[in-house]
Parts: structure tokens; sequence; C-alpha cells
């Protein structure tokens, strides 16, 4: 397999489980060296797990604990990374949560902490990325971008999402963050995306397909058929962190079944 991203010093934020372990194991294969972050000392187990795997099948990484909410802990994963290995090359920017509860009984605990790790840890991240890349520059040997900013989103930055109104405006926000520093940093060759995953298995919506019932109730909002898995995304993340895709900033590409294509409407409207 050709490395598209080989001598690249990856970090993926919320990498101990989901679309992060996912990303990780795509971007080692494609011969980036992988910051495998997990939040706090009780997910070190889960990181290090997806660490052997990767090492087992020839990739190299390290873990790093970090809580990406946390301004402090999230400057020293980078300068721990930069002394380490000498610079970042890409940030996937995947740490998220749901804290899902009706409108009306949503607290403002399960608003502000949705926030904190959805949305404002993608801004600490990137912003700490952003700096290490104007500083380092384009170095061809390494890519064509002077780096590479990878921010996990969702169909729902598009899609409203009754019952979930802090995750829907935590992906609402991270879609116009991510334009908004794509278009302040693309003179420096610096590029910035979204994926925005449909129904991936993990972790995260585990309720909606680990029955068959519910996995059928899900497949009617999938045209393509099938539910989604971490490697769609981790193919979809290795492509937007790579040189193939050179041309692209500022957009969201969605890796979803054509959930975003409202199959409500096939046979209605
Ligand atoms: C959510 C999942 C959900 C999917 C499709 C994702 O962003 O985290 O829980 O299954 O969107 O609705």
């Amino acid at each position: 397999m050709e490395k598209k991203l080989a001598g690249q010093i990856a970090i993926i934020t919320g990498a101990s489980s989901g679309i992060g372990a996912g990303v990780s194991k795509a971007m080692a294969m494609a011969g980036a060296t992988v910051i495998v972050n997990h939040p706090v000392a009780a997910t070190e187990a889960a990181a290090a797990a997806v660490l052997a795997e990767i090492r087992e099948a020839g990739g190299t990484g390290i873990t790093c604990q970090c809580d990406v909410s946390k301004e402090d802990e999230v400057k020293k994963m980078f300068a721990d990374t930069i002394s380490r290995f000498g610079t970042v090359d890409i940030l996937v920017n995947n740490a998220g949560l749901q804290r899902d509860a009706p409108f009306q009984d949503m607290t403002l605990e399960q608003w502000n902490y949705l926030l904190s790790v959805n949305l404002t840890g993608q801004f600490l991240c990137a912003r700490e990325a952003i700096r290490e890349f104007l500083r380092r520059g384009i170095v061809p040997a390494r890519s064509r971008a002077a780096g590479k900013i990878v921010c996990m989103s969702s169909v729902h930055e598009v899609i409203p999402w009754a019952g979930h109104a802090n995750y829907a405006a935590s992906k609402g926000g991270i879609m116009m963050m991510m334009k908004s520093i794509a278009q302040e940093f693309a003179p420096h060759r610096i590029r910035v995306n979204s994926i925005g995953p449909g129904a991936i298995k993990t972790p995260i919506n585990h309720t909606a397909w680990d029955t068959p019932d519910a996995e059928a109730k899900l497949l009617e909002l999938i045209p393509y058929g099938r539910v989604g898995i971490v490697e769609d995304i981790g193919a979809a993340a290795v492509w937007l962190a790579s040189d193939d895709s050179d041309y692209v900033t500022g957009t969201t590409l969605f890796v979803d079944g054509g959930m975003t294509l409202y199959p409500g409407f096939s046979t209605n409207g």
C-alpha cells in the first residue's frame, strides 16, 4: 500500500475508541506517526490497546492523555509532541460526546460540558496546530501544505436533531469555525476541512444499531442500505490529510451513506 502520509506526525484526539481509534489505525497504516490522544487516566488502557494494534500491524505512535477542553493540557500535548517528534503535520479534531436530553430538561451542565469538549476542544487544538503550522511553514518533503486539520463534524451540522440540541449546536459551530479558519489560513497553505459522518457503528450510538429492530429502523435513514463502519471514516480522513486532496479546503465531506439526502422525501413531498 502506498504510504500517503509517510514521515508525517498526526495528533488524533479522542482516539481511545470509536471513530478516533479507526482514524488512528488508518493514518498509521498510511505511514503517519500517530499520537493516540485520550482524555483521562481511566482511558489509558483503551488507548494503549489501540496503539498495540497499530504496532502489531507495523505502525508507529504513542498514547497521550489530554482533556481537550483544558487549555493547559492541550498546550502541553502539542509542546510534548513537538519536542519529541519535531513538529505536527496533521490534527484530527475528533474528540466528541453526546449528552442527550429533551430541551426543556437539558441542564446547563449538559449544555456547557458538551460544548466545552465538542467545540471549545476543537478550537484549542486547532489553535495550537495552526501556531505550529505557521512556525514551520511548508516543507516540500513532508507535504505540499503547511499543515492539515480534519474536524470531525456530523450530518448534524446540517440536519436538526430533536433531543440533541447541544450536540447539533456544537456541530453547526464546528462547521463555521472550520470554514472561517480555512478562509483565514488558505494563503498560508494550511488546509482545514471536516468530515460529516452519518451513523457509524461505535459506542456513542450503539443503542441505535445493536439490536436487529434498532438497526432496521436506523436503515430507514440510510439510502445506501448499511450502517457505516469506522474504516469508512478512516479512509476519508487519510484522503483529506494527504496531498491527494491538496486543492480541497473549507469543505465538509459527508460520509453518511446518503443520510443527508433526506430519504423521507423519496416517497413523500
Ligand atoms: C451521532 C450518532 C448518530 C449519527 C446519525 C452522529 O453524529 O453521534 O449518534 O447515530 O450522527 O444521526
